[in-house]
């Protein structure tokens, strides 16, 4: 369970402990902020005891059941008085309140563990760090009697960057159960990460329970099909009658929200508005423009959506809609969405633009602006803090509210004193497939998203002033699911890519290093899998990239370094990725070099592209076969490209080593 590692771990101070180079790295993921390896190992026995302070009590029996679960010892609790040896305590006692809200300190020694924290958050996050010391099987659903339960002795104190290390869901487009939202949760508190944003409202389906507005889960939680063009199959959740679909009733809102809470994750719904809203208007057709009827689509690119600002009743339906959602989720934030919202409607609609005139708004933009800052107040007013999407900026926004950055803004919101989370899509969007092979049970939207470049993500943007940096929140995650129709479908989107969006939101900008990540999530695999989480395996990296002055001529050969790849014999993967351009690149033959020579040639002809043909093919990956290693040897890849239909495109070149084919 633990690897050696190529960096070495931060040491506070020179103890009497394993020399540098023997530094065995814990795989502990994110990456604690100060971590220093000790030699000696404390060992979980029949007979070790819990101890807590009695405001600990709760984070003890969380530890203890998880723990007794999978050895079989009893770890029973004893108050932390009589701690003492062979024994692990966890106490807000004496703790360092410099470590925050969220810090902890961690002192393994043969003889004891203890966890010290101001807070039961920073606790909480000490035992994922101890469960991540014990061999990955310490996750395991089943009964384990093999296992030597041992835990390395270190000294760690640790906390989170950022406040804000969040997972959306998009429960809208497919459905999942409270089991399985519980699934996820528990995932992420093994990560430390604390938001849980939950789209409950979209086009394809309103999920959450609205007591004065029945229709809008009989109606609008239920659409004819699967929808999308997926396999009717791809899914279970099917009502009764045959209709796709589901939601939670208030009483699972609830449930979800005390199991999130804890595990000191706050859970933020989302209800969306204007656009994106089919679903609500399917059921109460009198808050649309056009009267209805509205009927749920079973793709995406509907966009009819959107509520009237012109008939007061539409506010008094949302403000409805918005109380009991205050009733049902305790934590600050409310994500109001305002993402992708079409105007034509409103264009079109003479009340609409009575509104406007009235109003003295010059565009529908404006008519945006003025609807969201409505409820963005109205928002505020009960207390909470309104969150929305880039697009909410279109019209100015309420003194408070967070910008949520998807498609830019942050820097500029950040820089008018507004709290930002960072979810630019480009690094963020999980829901955008992992690998340039498209695997054949998995359908996500381009572009591809490989590990490397998630890993690679800074939160903080280049462009904002230091003075406005402490506006930036955090980052998101966010798994869009109309092409996901399964929880193991989203596990294999999410996982291990989300392991890199937690380290970016806790650990230290200077201590993040791909490599060593990479070395640690070979254990964090094996945890994944005793957990029964499905997840995505790709360790491809980037090698260079082409633009459209590479590319001008009739053909062109380019040439890449992989000597840093190439690192065992095996199957190789290149995969050229377009990222701009109209017009396909034509990929004639890419061979592998080693010393200046020629050692394998995969010569089909492949295109990368955005036409139809170039999607489908998935052929812009060739593949080598690299029996034999040669030490220190340099090796490069060559390709012979044409832009064919045209020279305009740019793309990004990955290479990596594959699983067996
Ligand atoms: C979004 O992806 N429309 C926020």
């Amino acid at each position: 369970m633990k690897i050696k590692s190529r960096i070495a771990a931060v040491i506070l101070c020179p103890m009497a402990m394993a020399s540098a180079a023997d530094v065995v790295s814990p795989a502990i993921i994110p990456l604690p902020q100060k971590m220093e390896i000790r030699s000696g190992i404390f060992k979980l026995t029949p007979d070790t005891h819990i101890a807590a302070d009695s405001v600990s009590a709760r984070t003890a029996r969380f530890l203890a059941a998880r723990v007794r679960e999978v050895t079989g010892y009893p770890l029973n609790l004893i108050s932390a008085k009589s701690g003492g040896s062979g024994n692990i305590l966890l106490t807000t006692k004496d703790a360092d309140t410099n470590l925050g809200l969220e810090g902890y300190a961690l002192t393994v020694t043969p003889d004891s563990v203890v966890i010290r924290a101001p807070t039961q958050a920073g606790l909480f996050y000490g035992v994922q760090t101890l469960l991540q010391l014990l061999p990955p099987d310490i996750f395991s659903t089943k009964r384990v009697t093999h296992e030597d339960w041992q835990v390395p002795c270190v000294q760690i104190e640790d906390w989170p960057r950022f406040n804000w290390r969040g997972l959306m869901l998009d429960a809208s487009r497919h459905f999942f159960t409270v089991q399985e939202v519980e699934q996820l949760l528990d995932a992420m508190a093994t990560l430390k990460m604390n938001v849980f944003h939950w789209h409950l409202t979209d086009d394809q389906g309103w999920r959450i329970e609205i007591k004065k507005y029945p229709k809008l889960t009989q109606i609008g939680g239920w659409r004819p099909g699967v929808g999308f063009g997926l396999d009717p199959k791809s899914t279970t959740a099917y009502g009764p009658d045959g209709r796709y679909g589901g939601f939670y009733t208030q009483a699972d809102i609830r449930e979800v929200v005390a199991y999130a809470a804890a595990r000191h994750i706050a859970v933020v719904p989302e209800i969306e508005m204007p656009g994106h809203s089919l679903a609500a208007l399917a059921a109460y057709p009198q808050f649309g423009c056009t009267g209805g009827p509205f009927t749920i689509p079973l793709q995406l690119g509907v966009f009819n959506g959107i509520y009237n600002p012109a008939n007061e009743a539409t506010f008094k339906f949302l403000d409805e809609v918005l109380t009991e959602v205050f009733q049902l989720f305790p934590g600050k934030y409310v994500h109001l969405g305002g993402d992708e919202v079409p105007k034509d409607t409103w264009k079109n609609s003479p009340a609409c633009q009575a509104l406007m005139k009235r109003e003295g708004l010059t565009n529908e933009n404006e008519l945006q602006g003025w609807f969201m800052q409505r409820m963005e107040k109205f928002v505020e007013a009960h207390g909470r803090i309104p969150i929305g999407w880039s697009e909410i900026m279109q019209g100015g926004l309420a003194s408070n509210t967070v910008v949520m950055d998807w498609i830019g803004g942050g820097t500029e919101a950040a820089s008018a004193g507004h709290d930002v989370v960072m979810a630019p899509h480009r690094f963020c969007y999980l829901c955008y497939y992992p690998s340039l092979d498209r695997p054949p049970n998995l359908r996500a939207y381009r572009p591809y998203l490989p590990l490397s470049k998630v890993y690679g993500f800074e939160p903080i943007p280049a462009a904002l002033e230091p003075r406005y940096r402490s506006h930036i929140l955090g980052v998101e995650a966010c798994v869009w699911t109309p092409d996901i129709p399964s929880l193991s479908d989203v596990e294999e989107l999410t996982f291990p890519r989300v392991d890199a969006l937690a380290e970016a939101g806790w650990s230290s900008q200077s201590a993040r290093n791909f490599d060593n990540f990479l070395q640690r999530l070979d254990v964090e695999y094996q945890r994944l899998a005793f957990c029964g989480i499905n997840y995505w395996r790709d360790n491809a990296t980037q090698i260079g990239e082409w633009t459209p002055k590479k590319i001008s001529g009739p053909t062109n050969l380019l040439e890449w370094d992989a000597t840093r790849e190439i690192t065992a014999p095996g199957a190789y993967r290149l995969s050229l990725d377009y990222t701009s351009g109209k017009n396909p690149l034509t990929i004639q033959w890419a061979a592998l070099w080693e010393n200046g020579r020629e050692i394998a040639r995969d010569a089909h002809i492949g295109f990368t592209g955005t036409s139809s043909r170039a999607v489908k093919a998935c052929d812009w990956n060739y593949y080598f076969d690299l029996p034999d290693l040669r030490k220190g040897a340099r090796y490069a890849v060559k390709v012979s490209v044409a832009g064919g239909e045209g020279n305009d495109s740019t793309g990004v070149v990955f290479l990596g080593r594959e699983k067996a084919r």
